[in-house]
């Protein structure tokens, strides 16, 4: 990774969003670097998709909407029904497009970090974490997953998606079947999963800083 693309992406976001979620983005980055150093993942890639992962999430919608219909950006079907989720796919075009990244891992995680997604690198587990419970988030747990991941990353990774889960339902928002498929992957083989087929309502996974993605405990 050329050296100066970190600055570049970190301008970009920084451009692009908000202060208080630009502050979301900066601890994102401190949180995967410590998981990364501590898991002795790349770190410098690890760095620059925790500046990438939420560069277009104040961007209207209908520019995503144009790059989907003019075939640019791919996304399934059901993520169409969730725009919550759009964020990371575009995100991973605005890598492609403008910085030239064609790591697929990387840009993958960036695509899933919502949700997470089965076959998600480490650095996709990483950052999917980072951004759950990284320190400025409001649940009383994250320092705990935090320091789990640093010893753990998969069992921090499954934890988070499960908090998600039951955040999702709680709230009776609708759930995408990707989350379901990455804690089954997530899973040691013949362990039993909750039912989590009761999900329903309009909205699925946010990871919005401002919302909060905890439940109460
Ligand atoms: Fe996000
Ligand atoms: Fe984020």
């Amino acid at each position: 990774m050329p050296p100066e693309l970190e600055e570049r992406v970190m301008d970009y976001t920084k451009k692009k969003l908000s202060a208080k979620r630009f502050k979301h983005v900066e601890r994102v980055v401190a949180t995967i670097e410590e998981i990364a150093a501590a898991r002795q993942l790349p770190v410098a890639d690890c760095r620059m998709i925790g500046w990438l992962h939420d560069c277009a999430k104040e961007e209207p919608r209908n520019v995503f909407l144009s790059l989907v219909h003019r075939g640019l950006i791919y996304v399934d079907r059901e993520t169409m029904e969730q725009p919550s989720l759009w964020h990371g796919f575009h995100a991973a075009h605005i890598g492609r497009k403008v910085f030239g990244i064609d790591n697929q891992a990387l840009l993958e995680a960036v695509s899933y970090h919502p949700t997470g997604a089965p076959g998600l690198s480490a650095e996709g587990l990483a950052l999917f974490v980072a951004d759950y419970a990284e320190p400025g988030r409001p649940m009383a747990w994250t320092r705990e997953i935090r320091e789990q991941a640093c010893q753990n990353l998969v069992a921090a990774a499954k934890r988070v998606c499960q908090e998600k889960i039951y955040y999702v339902l709680k709230k009776g928002k609708k759930l995408h079947s990707r989350s379901i498929d990455f804690l089954k992957s997530l899973s040691a083989e013949g362990e039993t999963l909750p039912d989590f087929s009761g999900g329903h309502g309009k909205s699925g996974i946010s990871d919005d800083p401002g919302e909060g993605t905890g439940r109460e405990r």
